[in-house]
């Protein structure tokens, strides 16, 4: 009997040392979306680097320990009748197929970015607007932990009021379709934070930069915006990723959380602007 109790205990402890944990991926989007997943070049490969996601669907994600990287969504896809090359309009990682099979995100993209286990055994993550914006995203731990685990991302529908020097048209859409971010459009490396640009001190926010900020005040808008836009967990945590939340949910999360985020998800005086 004492021996089983051991072996179940043994089992027990080295299931759960490797225990994966899962992304949940949800599209509260009007449209279709085709999420895409790009691995650190140390980071362990992934179930799947892509995939189609009906409006209203959701889909979870193994997650192997440790893994690093980042994701996004891809949006206004079609497979190429003659060539059978699938792409996209925004987002578009360029394999020619659904899967994007090691090849990031074609800007403007919104981004979700993730260091699990890091530095002190804890998760870091950030939605990053550094190489535009194409959707609204929720990153949403699914642990709640005092001081830790804050929900991040970007509400609110940017592609109508993006600056007109940003805006991404796409042929026979009204309006745009994604907002570029100033390095993007400029190639300014005051705005790229290259050159003798290249560290916190000389590469400051621009007018364009805090347009992305003042709407979106959680997530990344230039390289160096880090210290209002890095979030940690403890490693172990489950994470939900939502396309195109809607904006109560956002009020939900704010009332119910006391982790210590003092920034709003959203906002509210930018909420005119959808
Ligand atoms: C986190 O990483 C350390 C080594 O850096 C490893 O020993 C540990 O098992 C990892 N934890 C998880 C939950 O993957
Ligand atoms: C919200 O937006 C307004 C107007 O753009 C701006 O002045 C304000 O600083 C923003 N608030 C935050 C928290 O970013």
């Amino acid at each position: 009997m004492a021996r089983i109790i051991i072996l179940f205990v043994i089992l027990f402890v080295s299931l759960s040392e490797v225990e994966a944990i899962s992304f949940k991926i949800t599209n509260r989007c009007r449209n279709t979306i085709w999420p895409g997943f790009l691995s650190g070049a140390t980071s362990p490969p992934l179930p799947t680097t892509g995939f189609r996601l009906s409006r209203g669907k959701s889909k979870s994600v193994t997650i192997p320990p440790s893994w690093s990287g980042r994701l996004w969504a891809r949006t206004l896809c079609s497979q190429d009748p003659t060539s059978r090359s699938f792409s996209c309009l925004t987002a578009d990682c360029g394999s020619g197929k659904v899967e994007c099979s090691g090849s990031g995100a074609k800007p403007p993209a919104t981004l979700a970015e993730f260091t699990l286990n890091g530095t002190g055994g804890l998760d870091f993550y950030d939605v990053s607007l550094v190489d535009g914006y194409n959707l609204p995203m929720l990153i949403l731990p699914k642990k709640i932990v005092l001081g830790g685990c804050g929900a991040t991302g970007c509400l609110v529908d940017l592609n109508g009021a993006c600056p007109r020097d940003l805006k991404l048209l796409a042929p026979g859409r009204r309006g745009g379709v994604a907002c570029r971010s100033a390095c993007e459009a400029f190639g300014d490396p005051r705005y790229c934070c290259s050159d003798a640009y290249a560290t916190p001190d000389t590469c400051q926010s621009s007018v364009y930069s805090l347009f992305f900020k003042h709407a979106c005040p959680r997530a990344y808008s230039y390289a160096y915006d880090d210290k209002t836009s890095t979030y940690t967990c403890a490693t172990g945590a489950d994470y939900v990723i939502i396309f195109c939340p809607p904006p109560y949910t956002s009020e939900k999360l704010l009332g119910s959380r006391k982790d210590g985020a003092t920034l709003p998800l959203v906002n509210k005086s930018m909420i005119h602007l959808q």
